[in-house]
């Protein structure tokens, strides 16, 4: 995909499924701005991005407070300019049944997955119709599609995030900003390592994997080679719409 001349912000981007979009945004000539709460992994993926030829910045944020990621959002516009490009990657997870949570734990989840995409969506969006036009893509999940034992105030959480897209994707049209969502199956980051206690872990995902018609776990860069095509001009008739990527897990239609 061809992105030179395009400016992208990733949420959470330092690590993980974000770190793996900002490179791969990158090797396709997008300028990369990372927002995330750990500032010395951002730095390093700064710099590995860097590398690659490209301008990139990094600012330390909580995208769970609003005013937080609007300072977070300026500072990336003055070393990189507005977006074209925003991505809303930041997101936690925990395993837990339900009966066994509590109402700070869900506050959290929601806080960061789905206030956090709401926070950076409505720091960026009147950049990017000022600039004439864009795309956003959120990281939904399977989870939130088809639901998952463990996971009850995550899955809300992911639904939210996919049904916001919808809507948003509709009032922006208009601006030419298109909206849409990736819903990865299970992919090797350390979001994912830290799900279970790690023996019980491995067990859970070598039986995940077996149900798979792929019969491998995802690794980032399958999210990040979905995402690279949904905010290319490839993808410019295509809005409002969620993508699993997931192996063949769920194959929801
Ligand atoms: N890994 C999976 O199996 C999987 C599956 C489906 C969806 N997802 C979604 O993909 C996204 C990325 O997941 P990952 O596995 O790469 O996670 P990860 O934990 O490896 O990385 C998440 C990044 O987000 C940052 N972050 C967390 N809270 C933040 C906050 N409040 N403000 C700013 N930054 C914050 C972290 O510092 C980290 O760099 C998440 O939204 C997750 O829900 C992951």
């Amino acid at each position: 995909m061809n992105l030179e001349g395009k400016t992208a912000y990733i949420t959470g981007g330092a690590r993980g499924i974000g770190k793996a979009i900002g490179l791969r945004l990158a090797r396709d000539g997008a300028a990369i701005g990372i927002l995330d709460l750990s500032v010395e992994a951002a730095a390093t993926t700064v710099s590995e991005i860097q590398a690659l030829g490209v301008k990139a910045a990094a600012a330390a944020g909580d995208i769970t407070d609003y005013e937080a990621t609007k300072a977070a959002v300026a500072q990336l516009q003055d070393a990189l300019g507005a977006p074209d490009i925003l991505i809303n990657n930041a997101g936690i997870d925990k395993a837990e049944f339900f009966v066994n949570t509590t109402p700070d734990q869900w506050a959290k989840l929601i806080a960061v997955n789905y206030t956090g995409f709401l926070n950076s969506s409505h720091a960026c969006v009147p950049l990017m119709i000022e600039r004439g036009g864009g795309a956003i893509v959120s990281l939904g999940s399977d989870a939130g599609r088809v639901g998952n034992s463990g996971e009850v105030v995550y899955c809300g959480t992911k639904a939210a995030v996919m049904a916001s897209s919808k809507a948003l994707a509709r009032e922006l049209a208009r601006h030419k900003i298109r909206v849409n969502c990736v819903a990865p199956g299970p992919i090797q980051t350390d979001l994912l390592a830290g799900l279970h206690e790690a023996e019980k872990g491995k067990k859970i995902m070598e039986a995940v994997a077996n149900m798979i018609p792929m019969k491998r776990i995802g690794v980032p860069e399958d999210v990040a080679n979905v995402v690279a095509f949904l905010v290319s001009e490839d993808a410019g008739y295509l809005t409002g719409q969620v993508i699993s990527v997931d192996g063949g897990l769920t194959m929801i239609g």
